[in-house]
């Protein structure tokens, strides 16, 4: 539909969709810290102005000024201020890394419209930002409610999904949308497509990334440690050098373990059979970690057996204790000493002065 079939759509004064923001961005919004948000095909505003309601800075885009001049009204109505802009996307080109947050929603574009308005709206994603596609599923044609019949202009997720270059995709599915007809009530099948554009680049020129870890391409924040987690720390280096020294293994403090940045941990230390520098460790003799309140150490362990760690060891501040985890048929088992080196649980633990 050109942009006079759009304007004489949304001709009534009723508003054509509701006032109510679609469901899926609720949802996939709902934990975001508010920021600058763009809106595509805003239409007449309601995600728009839900998004404004909820503290983000939106601009608003959409080539049908009967629409916008209604998503104004609705935005008076509530109180928000939005920057609205009539254009169409075809045209209008957003400044690459320029918003935490782009919404498409339910805009159907042939395959190579949509290919070209997908690819300047990745770019303009920011580092660490979130692009949100959802529209009306090509098999909403057959096996859902409504929607535009024309086959051209529906999607997959995966189609979508493999056109946002650059961007790490963390949900493409199909997902059912409850809506009203004559029968009662039944359902639509949309496509949804959740991306984000890592924030490793940036995190990285600021040297602040020094602690994070990305679990098969899911970025994890591992805040810096307490001082209570870095005097431990510092101890156990101390401690466990003569023991690895005697052990022929080297000692190391914080390092990479994994093969890339898709998916990588970084144990509070470790010990190696080699020397050898490296960037990425794709396995070492054993890990240390110091566990904090609410983090995900013992998480860790699937990745360290497939990584073949031999031992793991796992200190426990709050409790003051010690546990030595030897690799044993894919599965860490406790022990009470390492195989490695002459050390053992409990005399550890009662080496470290305790904070
Ligand atoms: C189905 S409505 C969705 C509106 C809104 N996203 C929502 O969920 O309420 C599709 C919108 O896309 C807009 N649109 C379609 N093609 C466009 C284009 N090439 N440039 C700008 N807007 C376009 C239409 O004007 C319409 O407002």
């Amino acid at each position: 539909m050109d942009r006079e079939q759009w304007n004489s759509r949304y001709a009534g004064s009723e508003l054509l969709w509701s006032a109510h923001p679609n469901r899926f961005l609720a949802a996939e919004v709902a934990e975001l810290a508010p920021g600058r948000a763009l809106d595509l095909a805003c239409g007449e505003g309601r995600n728009a102005v839900w998004l404004g309601e909820r503290g983000w800075e939106v601009t608003g885009v959409d080539f049908s000024d009967v629409a916008l001049a209604k998503a104004a009204k609705l935005a008076d109505e509530r109180g928000v201020r939005i920057k609205w802009i009539q254009a169409d996307l075809l045209q209008f080109v957003p400044e690459p890394g320029s918003f935490d947050l782009i919404v498409v929603l339910y805009l159907h574009l042939v395959g190579a419209d949509r290919r070209k308005v997908l690819a300047g709206v990745a770019a303009a994603v920011a580092g660490g930002g979130v692009l949100l596609v959802v529209g009306h599923d090509s098999s909403n044609l057959l096996d859902g409610y409504g929607g535009p019949k024309d086959p051209a202009i529906l999607f997959t997720p995966d189609e979508v999904a493999g056109e946002l270059s650059g961007l790490r995709i963390e949900r493409a599915e199909r997902v059912r949308r409850p809506v009203d007809s004559p029968q009662g009530e039944t359902y639509a099948i949309d496509a949804l497509v959740r991306a984000e554009r890592s924030d490793l680049e940036r995190r990285r020129r600021s040297g602040a990334d020094r602690f994070d870890e990305v679990w098969e391409g899911v970025y994890h924040v591992v805040p810096g440690p307490s001082g209570a987690h870095a005097r431990i720390d510092a101890q156990l280096l101390a401690l466990l050098h003569g023991p690895a020294t005697d052990a022929g293994l080297y000692l190391m403090s914080e390092s990479n373990l994994g093969e890339s940045e898709h998916d990588f941990r970084v144990p509070d230390g470790g010990l190696h059979r080699s020397g050898a520098d490296s960037m990425w460790y794709a396995t070492a003799a054993m890990v240390i970690e110091i566990v904090s309140p609410g983090d995900e150490s013992w998480n860790k362990l699937p990745f360290y057996a497939k990584h073949d760690v031999d031992e793991v060891l796992i200190v426990e501040p709050a409790e003051r204790t010690v546990a030595w985890l030897v690799l044993r048929k894919g599965e860490y088992r406790p022990v009470e000493r390492s195989a490695l080196i002459a050390l053992a649980c409990g005399a550890l633990a009662e080496q470290i002065d305790w904070p």
